[in-house]
């Protein structure tokens, strides 16, 4: 429909109408007959509210959704159709791994297409548009939705989060089949909550939030992302979703966004418990004011805009732009042609975990997983080896992260499945121990077994243990344990099964555990013991074909950390780019009291970012740069040969790094800006070849000018970013 026929189109729906189109609510309710009353209907709509909401989210299904637009629309006075929406984080039924693995591929191409196939997955299913990429900036791995974001560094997620915008929504047309539209979250700096607490309060420096915070949005919103989901959290004591200067001033007018923004779930009601509304009216007036298009999930719009209306024309007028970016957006999605976009049955049964997609999603899965340590036990031989496979995790289909709303456990593959899949014949198995006890919280309570059960586990699992030449050791967290609303203080691995690591490693030292975990935890004493450790996150409905693969060498671990493994709690928040302090401490040789340092642990996270091992090695060449000297005109190259010297065919990332030694503010140790990712055959080698230019090197200055300063700059190429393998140029 073209913009004319739109705009008359809203020039003939009612106020009633209009304020519809900017309610959400679940799709749930729509799928029973008549009026919800029900425990689902918090925060208690009526019928005719529910009628009225212009989108829904929470459900797919192509038959189902099918049928709910046609009763929809029957009832709509102008036959508008409602959107659906979900959260497709890291697939639909073919369940990649969790977000944060994706950010350890390096790989944006595969997670580009990972994104492809949850759209083409939940498209068929009848769904318009996915909560996702979530793109909050994460250094506190005490915040459980660090699961969600691609981790610790702007640059790398701004990559991953131009890949996932185009994955999902594709370079062309919003009506083409396949594509959904995509929604970046959670605006803005939702990432940075005090104490890694949920739902907490953000403190940043403007400074901070717009060098390192703000860019990974600012990313999707380039590569076309058609939505925007405002945060729960407060900036400058300012809740998001009232929050006029971050909405219109920085997303709309400074970054040029002209599409819907939604609030989160609930978000308008909370306006009023963190103080700022006394009450829905005003937390309507407020949202609306700020520009939050789509009201998730309160009655605030439905209830309490049309009397601000009625009182004042302003309101009216934001009722009207509101309204009309939504009909503009379900115009994109082309629902006035097609409502039912591509919900197909046929088509549904036919691609939904499909091979295609499963190897993808296992290709994703190798390519996530991080070897943080190998003392010559990995891979492992598929014969002649007595191996013992034990922890709550060998036998677990939980293995896809918390979001996967539409995964199901029995399409999902173990890691007894994938080893038993190899042919391996000398392996057994065994779950050892619980995955938590007691301690951890209530929701996760049910998975306790009793004591004589568990004592029977272990006995077993020590036995095996006692007669195998190998142990390998799935542990790690429980699903429950990341994702939302899942912050915790301490970041070990749950209680009984750190006892049982102990306990197996009393009897057999040739330990190699796979963690399995939706955030760095803190591993420090099973590091020092294990002979290897395998970070395989979350890694999804192939899970368990992958991690068999790596562990007996048909894949090469590739993975490099996306988030840094804290050597302990207390260290968090860390990353690699911290600022330079005035009294900096240089580990070792540093002696002496009064520097920025822990008086009982080092500075130094256990693992840095970037780092992560393979089962070949490879040999880089010191750096090369084309000149000692850059303009601003000029572009210069920084270079270095890569060797693979080891007897694996694998990848490495090679990372480049630079350090701007002295600014009008204090400005990071260094920053990623740029990687490359190679395959190399034993014996091979190769120049990898970076171009560094101004633009690389600007920052908000002490003016907030977001400009570069001329002065000497330090480039490393390594293959973490603790490595020392540097040139220094000049910005002149
Ligand atoms: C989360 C969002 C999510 C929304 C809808 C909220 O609780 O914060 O990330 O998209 O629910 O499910």
């Amino acid at each position: 429909m073209d913009q004319k026929k739109l705009r008359e189109f809203l020039n003939d729906m009612s106020l009633d109408e209009k304020i519809g189109q900017m309610v959400q609510v679940l799709c749930l309710f729509h799928e029973k007959e008549g009026v919800i009353t029900g425990p689902e209907n918090t925060a208690g709509y009526t019928e005719e509210e529910i009628r009225n909401a212009g989108s829904v989210l929470g459900s797919c299904g192509a038959a189902m959704l099918r049928r709910v637009q046609d009763n929809y629309m029957k009832n709509q006075p102008h036959h508008i159709p409602l959107l659906f929406m979900a959260d497709i984080i890291n697939g639909y039924r073919t369940v990649f791994p969790i977000p944060l693995a994706q950010g350890c591929t390096f790989n944006p191409e595969l997670v580009q297409k990972a994104a492809a196939v949850a759209a083409k997955e939940s498209a068929a299913a009848g769904l318009h548009l996915t909560f996702s990429p979530m793109v909050d900036l994460v250094r506190d791995a005490r915040w459980g939705r660090v699961m969600e974001s691609t981790g610790e560094d702007t640059y790398l997620n701004q990559c991953m989060a131009k890949a996932m915008v185009e994955g999902y929504q594709g370079t062309g047309s919003l009506t083409d089949k396949g594509k959904i539209a995509a929604c970046v979250k959670h605006f803005a700096g939702y990432g940075a909550p005090t104490a890694g607490r949920d739902y907490n309060t953000v403190e940043l420096s403007e400074r901070t939030l717009r060098d390192n915070y703000l860019p990974p949005y600012k990313a999707a919103l380039d590569a076309g992302c058609a939505t925007v989901m405002s945060s729960f959290n407060t900036l400058d004591r300012i809740p998001s979703a009232a929050n006029k200067k971050l909405l219109r001033e920085i997303l709309r007018s400074e970054m040029g966004f002209d599409g819907v923004v939604i609030s989160d779930w609930g978000a308008l009601d909370e306006l009023i418990m963190h103080g700022i509304a006394k009450d829905r009216e005003e937390a309507a007036g407020l949202a609306a004011e700020a520009g939050v298009d789509i009201d998730m999930m309160t009655t605030c719009y439905s209830r309490h805009i049309k009397k601000q209306a009625l009182d004042n024309q302003k309101y009216l007028e934001l009722i009207d732009e509101a309204a009309f970016r939504i009909l503009q957006l379900k115009n994109k999605l082309g629902l006035f042609e097609n409502p039912y976009k591509d919900a197909d049955e046929a088509e549904e049964a036919e691609i939904i975990l499909c091979s295609e997609h499963r190897n993808e999603a296992k290709e994703a899965a190798i390519e996530s997983m991080v070897l943080l340590k190998n003392d010559n036990i990995l891979p492992l031989k598929k014969n002649g080896q007595k191996i013992a496979f034990i922890g709550p995790h060998v036998n677990s289909r939980l293995i896809y992260g918390a979001w996967s709303i539409f995964a199901r456990p029995e399409d999902t593959v173990t890691l007894m499945e994938g080893v038993n899949s190899l042919g391996i014949k000398e392996a057994v198995f065994a779950n050892g121990c619980a995955m938590v006890d007691s301690i951890d919280a209530t929701e996760i309570n049910n998975t306790k077994i009793d004591p004589e059960v568990h004592e029977k586990l272990r006995k077993e699992a020590l036995d095996y243990a006692l007669n195998a030449d190998v142990v390998v050791l799935a542990l790690g967290e429980h699903p429950l344990q990341t994702g939302e609303a899942a912050s915790r203080a301490e970041l070990d691995i749950p209680k009984p099964q750190l006892e049982l690591f102990r306990q197996v490693y009393e009897v057999n030292k040739n330990i190699a555990v796979v963690l399995f975990s939706g955030r760095p935890l803190e591993i420090k004493e099973i590091s020092d013991k294990a002979k290897a450790v395998l970070e395989v996150w979350m890694p999804g409905t192939e899970g368990g074909n992958a991690i068999a693969e790596v562990l007996f060498g048909d894949a090469v671990p590739s993975g490099k950390l996306a988030m840094s493994m804290p050597y302990c709690v207390g260290q968090v928040p860390v990353f690699y780019s911290e600022f330079h302090t005035g009294r900096p401490y240089a580990g070792s040789e540093g002696k002496g009291r009064y520097f920025s340092r822990y008086l009982d642990i080092p500075n130094k996270p256990l693992y840095p970012f970037g780092y992560g091992l393979s089962y070949t090695d490879f040999e880089i060449s010191k750096v090369r740069l084309s000149s000692n000297e850059l303009t601003k005109e000029s572009s210069l190259e920084a270079s270095v040969t890569i060797k693979n010297i080891g007897s694996f065919t694998g990848k490495e990332v090679v990372q480049l790094y630079i350090q701007d030694k002295f600014g009008s503010v204090v400005r990071p140790v260094r920053e990623l800006k740029g990687f490359q990712k190679i395959e190399l055959k034993p014996g091979e080698e190769k120049e990898i070849v970076f171009s560094i230019t101004e633009e690389m090197l600007r920052f908000y200055d002490i003016n907030m000018n977001y400009v570069s300063e001329p002065g000497e700059f330090n480039v490393y190429i390594g293959n973490s970013s603790d490595t020392q393998n540097g040139k220094s140029f000049v910005l002149i």
